[in-house]
């Protein structure tokens, strides 16, 4: 399917042509069009290419405007306003013919990149033996939409689950699982099985660490095991396979309630890099890269300073022989960009590991593992909030469990569905409870820039009004109804219509969606494209009570508005999907 042009688009490619026909020496010159509240569109750059050509800028509008007559199939209204802008108003039926082919193409209009990049993403990265919190929330629900935002723009995407598994705490659960060895017995199967297993390994992680800080033969034992994992000794290394095993089946059963995919083959954590970490260290020494500095090796930057004034370098190797989190993350960027190719590497992570990524990534540039044509990227996430503004904590001050956050949004949106539901069965609000809760709290973490703290603010999220995916939700399910009644009437477009206002807002906003998503993909902001998705939403609100559909003046109109009710639903839905969210057909 050859690309669908967007009617921005056309129109600005017309206004191009008609300024070159007037002033030739301008070339392939780019009118600026934007979208503006005075007529539909506004083309900002004939002033400047005036300027440059030392003409009068008002008199190159007015031959512009010659070149371009009012009143033909895509232009209605043209005229030159201030000190040389262009006000554009477009035919109505360039509206719904350019909304037809959009219609009838399965992408929505939306073109696949030509030269596709790959994209290594990192995101939804929990830690073994450990709860998941918000924070590992925000990571798994941006990166999510990236994924799913990039892939539909065409780029070939990698996913890498960077998950905490390796480091010196596992001495001492490994310790205790070998002198308690039934420690991490459960029932397995289950729904319950998730639960379980997490609830297991939350005793033996509390229970060995009062023993590490309590016992300091236990502690040595716990060290020389730290040894033997290193090693590589067989016993101990099965026992921490355990360990991640128990704690996948927890994650899972979390990334399930939050209605996502995620493939163990695209599981490698820290420990996938175990093998490289020596050569990394070497590599980097050698080159001079890093240096000795206190018996660990170490790379140093000019703008990278403590508190106390003296340079704090990224420690890549200990002086105890250990390897950090920067060892493994260098070695990761050798990975992505030798063996999987990237273009791009772009990490889903809390805007409080930015200075660890800044210098990780320059360490990788002087080492020459990034090269011009890689580009490295955090999408820096800010703190989920509790409703008093301060970092969200339980009463008794401990991390909130992600979990129970999500079985309370579902229990409220449920109670939201309930009160609105009219013909749903039981089940059925269970399910629709499940989506809308869950969509919920994507959609708020979503719906605002990522690098900003929010609040969780579960009655905000599920409320019916404002900008919440339960509002959106809502739009999509009354649209279905509405095609629903509307039985063996089907959409169509009916260029020939002239419209009313609201249904020209709702078309000329169904218009931008290639280029909303094109911003989101490209400037990794998911939240553009939660905007696009709201003010959609809010226009159809308009056009619905504004413009009766199974009661419009003709056959025709009829067909016509169920057209943009049709258009409208299935961008909600393609959008909706691509943040990870359901659009239930009833509610
Ligand atoms: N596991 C880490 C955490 O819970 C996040 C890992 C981020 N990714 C990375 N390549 N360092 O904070």
């Amino acid at each position: 399917m050859a690309s669908v042009h967007s009617l921005a688009s056309t129109v600005n490619q017309r206004v191009a042509d008609a300024l070159s026909a007037a002033l030739p020496e301008a070339g392939a010159a780019d009118p600026l069009l934007r979208r503006s509240d005075r007529a539909d569109f506004q083309a900002n750059g004939i002033l400047a290419l005036a300027k440059k050509a030392k003409a009068n800028p008002r008199e190159l509008a007015t031959r512009v405007v010659a070149g371009l007559p009012a009143g033909s199939d895509l232009i209605k209204e043209i005229e030159v306003s201030g000190p040389g802008f262009l006000n554009i108003t477009v035919a109505d039926k360039a509206i719904i013919e350019t909304l037809a082919a959009r219609a009838a193409d399965d992408r929505l209009g939306v073109p696949a990149a030509e030269k596709p990049g790959t994209t290594v993403i990192d995101y939804a990265q929990p830690n073994v033996a450990k709860e998941m919190h918000v924070g590992h929330l925000r990571s798994a629900v941006i990166g999510a939409a990236m994924v799913e935002i990039l892939e539909f723009t065409g780029e070939k995407v990698v996913r890498r689950h960077h998950i905490g598994d390796w480091g010196t705490q596992f001495g001492m659960l490994i310790q205790y699982l070998t002198e308690h060895p039934h420690e991490l017995d459960h029932q397995h199967g289950g729904p319950e099985e998730g639960e379980a297993a997490m609830s297991s390994l939350n005793r033996l992680y509390k229970a060995s660490r009062a023993l590490f800080d309590s016992d300091e033969d236990f502690k040595a034992r716990s060290r020389d095991r730290v040894v033997a994992l290193q090693a590589g000794d067989p016993e101990t290394l099965a026992l921490w396979q355990r360990f991640v095993d128990e704690s996948k089946i927890y994650f899972y059963s979390v990334f399930d309630k939050l209605d996502m995919e995620i493939h163990d083959e695209d599981v490698v954590g820290e420990s996938g890099y175990n093998a490289m970490l020596e050569e990394t260290c070497r590599i980097l020494e050698d080159s001079g890269v890093a240096v000795r500095s206190d018996g660990a090796l170490c790379v140093f930057f000019d703008d990278v300073k403590g508190p106390d004034g003296k340079p704090s370098p990224l420690i890549v190797k200990k002086s105890n022989g250990g390897y950090g989190y920067a060892a493994t993350d260098l070695s990761a960027i050798r990975d992505r960009v030798q063996n999987l190719g990237a273009s791009t590497l772009l990490y889903v992570v809390d805007a409080r590991q930015s200075l660890h990524f800044k210098m990780v990534f320059e360490t990788a540039r002087r080492a020459g593992w990034l090269g011009d044509d890689v580009q490295a990227v955090q999408l820096a996430f800010g703190t989920v909030l509790g409703k008093d503004g301060k970092p969200f904590k339980t009463r008794e001050g401990e991390t909130v469990r992600l979990v129970d956050l999500l079985d309370e949004a579902i229990e409220r949106a449920s109670a939201v569905v309930r009160e609105k539901a009219q013909d749903l069965t039981e089940e059925e609000i269970a399910e629709r409870g499940t989506q809308v809760g869950i969509g919920a709290v994507k959609y708020a973490d979503l719906s605002t820039s990522a690098s900003r703290d929010y609040k969780f603010d579960l009655d905000q999220m599920v409320s019916l009004n404002g900008d919440t995916s339960v509002y959106l939700q809502y739009a999509y399910a009354r649209i279905q109804s509405i095609l629903r009644k509307a039985g063996d009437v089907k959409p169509a477009a009916h260029p020939e219509l002239g419209l009313a206002d609201a249904e020209r807002a709702l078309g000329l906003h169904l218009d931008r969606f290639a280029e909303s998503l094109a911003e989101a993909a490209s400037a990794y902001e998911p939240h553009k494209l939660a905007a696009y998705l709201y003010q959609l939403a809010s226009h159809y609100t308009t056009f619905y009570s504004e413009c009766p559909v199974l009661k419009a003046e003709s056959p025709a109109q009829v067909e016509n508005r169920l057209f943009l009710c049709d258009l409208t639903a299935r961008t909600l839905h393609r959008g909706m999907a691509l943040l990870g969210i359901r659009t239930p057909e009833r509610l």
